[in-house]
């Protein structure tokens, strides 16, 4: 579905991202994992075309997305939520949501925001309120809703759990599990490394621009040099 080749992103003359190649396959969970400033972010702002590459390829379905603006990949079917929720604290939780479909142009809505409302309850019942008053594990559900109401192919989400508490944490994994069930292919970047290497199918790691690791995450789980510098005080 999504294959990313030799990816280069600068932040003025700073190389954030030094030749990074994944791919991502139809119906997959692939994680993505690396310490504080490895690129994770700026990966995934370049697949949705929130940052412009300055060489390599990110074919998406066939085609060659890369440098496209951000709602023109959003409207082919890649969705970002992005690190920090980043919703609107102003907007009530409906609008929102509303944001969410403002691409589409199809007939397919109004169910959908039923689908996603019985999905989370919790902001069914909130729909007047601003975002803002939100938790934070709300808010990042109202994140996730948001972006589905894209109706993504291609669902990425930026450490989704961050700064939630345990039973929060669980709740946005089984959210993850769900959406992936109902077909969306999702790419995970997650400091919650052993619950993300259960959940994907593939892993990623980066360090410093550069993928430096790769493997099935069953098989990446048992590797002494991933236990080492990830898993090692858990
Ligand atoms: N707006 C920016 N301007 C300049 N440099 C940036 C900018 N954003 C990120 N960087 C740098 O690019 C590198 C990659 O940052 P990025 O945010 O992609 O890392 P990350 O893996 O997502 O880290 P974290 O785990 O902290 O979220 C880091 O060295 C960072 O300092
Ligand atoms: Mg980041």
């Amino acid at each position: 579905m999504l294959e990313v080749r030799d990816l280069e992103t600068y932040y003025g003359n700073i190389k954030a991202l030094k030749g990074v190649s994944i791919e991502v396959p139809e119906g997959a969970i692939v994680g993505i994992l690396g310490a504080n400033g490895a690129g994770k972010t700026t990966l995934l702002k370049t697949i949705a075309g929130v940052l412009a590459p300055r060489a390599g390829a990110i074919v998406f379905r066939g085609e060659d997305i890369a440098g496209l603006p951000s709602h023109r990949i959003l409207a082919r079917g890649v969705a970002l939520v992005p690190e920090g929720r980043a919703i609107l604290s102003r907007m009530t939780v409906r609008e929102n949501l509303e944001m969410g479909a403002f691409i589409r142009r199809d007939a397919g809505i109004a169910a959908d925001m039923e689908r996603v409302l019985r999905r989370f309850p919790v902001l069914s019942g909130r729909l007047r309120q601003p975002g803002g008053s939100l938790s934070g594990g709300e808010q990042q559900m109202l994140a996730i809703a948001r972006a589905l109401l894209s109706s993504p192919k291609l669902l990425l989400l930026d450490e989704p759990t961050l700064g939630l508490a345990p039973l929060m944490v669980a709740e946005i994994f089984d959210i993850i599990r769900e959406i992936h069930a109902a077909g969306t292919t999702v790419l995970l970047v997650e400091q919650n490394i052993r619950q993300a290497m259960k959940v994907s199918s593939r892993t990623y790691v980066m360090e410093t621009g550069k993928i430096v690791m790769e493997g099935p995450s069953k098989d990446l789980l048992r590797e002494p040099r991933i236990r080492a510098a990830y898993l090692g005080r858990e």
